[in-house]
């Protein structure tokens, strides 16, 4: 461990009111030291405007927006990508300390702006080689985002978009969540001490409850699904005058997925896998990656065609698969939709045009599995490979399998899946009892081997 970096005088009040980042010794570093690793050299901001992703009509952004003013589409932040070239090298930003806002020049922080952290991003690529032999692959990665805070890569987006929030005037957040997403917004409220709302589909999994409320977040539950959640969000936003940071319905979300985008394209050595796979709800990351690609391709630091995406949704809820196979513009609601993997139980994404775009662009696909597929491959990714992954992640290898009988991986392809979140957070699989140890010394040691050595 090197030695302590200097405190920045500069950033001390601000410091103050928005927590000081404290890196753990799990990602890079061990050091609990007063410093904000989140800038440095006369932070400024490279935004160049805010476009409407459908119509292209322009916003100010310097206002606090949520979605295109003439169309009611999605809208996305623009950079000055020339600007950042000639201010920032490859070897700058990865030279600062890990964690998403070492790419600070590639997101919405304004002008000296200090981010609400808890020191997210950063997140290791892990070669999964086991489960490649398992699948007859060759070179399989995943991005792990359930090292992050919070234990999903929601910390990502929701860190950025409760950051400009606050920057940009709100009094509150409301956040209508198949879950993670909820418990995020209120760690990141409760960080900069707003209030937040949080409204989940009943059944939603315990922990991401528990997760808001002891953040002190105003926590509900309702009958039907995220769907249904976001339109009490989208009646009690207005009526308290509070930020309503409903999937994609604001830019500054996709803005802090988008950073797995930027660190992928890092950890490769700034190249692309040829195949990226997404567990898909809302769709921030099938959005936000390829939107990080091309603004490196666009700054010649990537070359290349994108990654081939795919979205991999659980038969119970499978909007952008049907519509992807369908040939279909956009997404249509699914009726009732059913998995126990609860990120993908979005039955109407607001963004369904937008990935669409991104899977056919891409000469990528849609895949959809079944809950045993994911109970299955669940509990293999932890037994071949240690890492006890979320089910949204798990029906990524459940897809693997399906992608590979259909003839759609070429065997040495490059394929990068996307963990979005830690299975500590979920109730597990079904798995065997534990033996339990009793009786004599030499019955408890016989026990032991007979379990081990059937
Ligand atoms: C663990 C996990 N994976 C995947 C998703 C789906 O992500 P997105 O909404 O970006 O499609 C969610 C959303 O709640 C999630 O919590
Ligand atoms: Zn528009």
């Amino acid at each position: 461990m090197g030695s302590l970096p200097p405190v920045i005088l500069a950033w001390a009040p601000r410091l103050v009111t928005v927590g000081i980042p404290i890196h753990g010794a799990a990602r890079g570093g061990g050091i609990l030291a007063p410093r904000n690793p989140h800038e440095p050299e006369g932070a400024m901001t490279f935004i160049s405007h805010v476009e409407c992703t459908i119509c292209g009509h322009r916003h100010d952004a310097k206002r606090l927006l949520t979605v295109c003013a003439k169309c009611g589409q999605m809208l996305a932040v623009r950079y000055d990508l020339e600007r950042v070239k000639a201010h920032v090298t490859k070897d700058t930003l990865t030279s600062r300390p890990p964690g998403m806002y070492r790419f600070r020049e590639l997101t919405p922080l304004d002008d000296g702006e200090a981010p609400v952290t808890l020191g997210e991003g950063g997140t290791p690529v892990l070669a999964l080689p086991r489960l490649a032999d398992h699948l007859g692959m060759r070179r399989l990665w995943a991005k792990d985002e359930g090292q992050n805070p919070t234990g999903t890569f929601k910390a990502r987006g929701l860190g950025m978009a409760i950051t400009r929030g606050r920057t940009l005037g709100a009094r509150g957040f409301v956040i209508p969540s198949a879950g993670n997403a909820g418990g995020a917004a209120a760690a990141y409220a409760a960080r900069c001490g707003l209030p937040c709302i949080v409204i989940v589909p009943r059944g939603t999994p315990p922990a991401a409850i528990a997760e808001a409320l002891i953040a002190g977040a105003h926590v509900f539950t309702i009958d039907g699904s995220i769907a249904t959640a976001g339109r009490v969000a989208a009646k009690a936003a207005p009526a308290l005058g509070w930020f309503d940071l409903s999937t994609l319905k604001e830019p500054y979300r996709l803005e802090g997925k988008k950073t797995i985008g930027l660190e992928l394209a890092a950890d490769l050595g700034w190249r692309m896998p040829d195949v990226l796979l997404y567990p898909t709800g809302g769709g921030t990351g099938l959005v936000g990656i390829p939107k990080a690609y091309d603004e490196l391709r666009a700054m010649g630091w990537l070359s290349g065609e994108l990654p081939r995406f795919f979205a991999v949704q659980a038969e119970g809820c499978a909007p952008v698969v049907k519509a992807f196979r369908e040939g279909a513009e956009t997404t249509t609601a699914w009726e009732n939709p059913t998995t126990a993997a609860a990120g993908l139980r979005v039955p109407s994404p607001f963004a369904g045009r937008q990935m669409l775009r991104v899977l056919r662009d891409t000469r990528g696909g849609a895949v959809a599995v079944s809950e045993r597929q994911i109970e299955e491959a669940h509990r293999l990714i932890a037994r071949v490979e240690g890492i006890w992954t979320a089910p949204e992640s798990a029906a990524l290898v459940a897809a693997l399998a399906v992608l590979k009988d259909r003839g759609d991986l070429a065997r040495d392809a490059e394929v990068l899946l996307v963990f979005t979140g830690s299975g500590l957070k979920y109730a597990p699989p079904a798995l065997p009892a534990p033996t339990h140890l009793e009786g004599s010394e030499e019955e408890v040691l016989l026990r032991v081997q007979r379990v081990v050595r059937p």
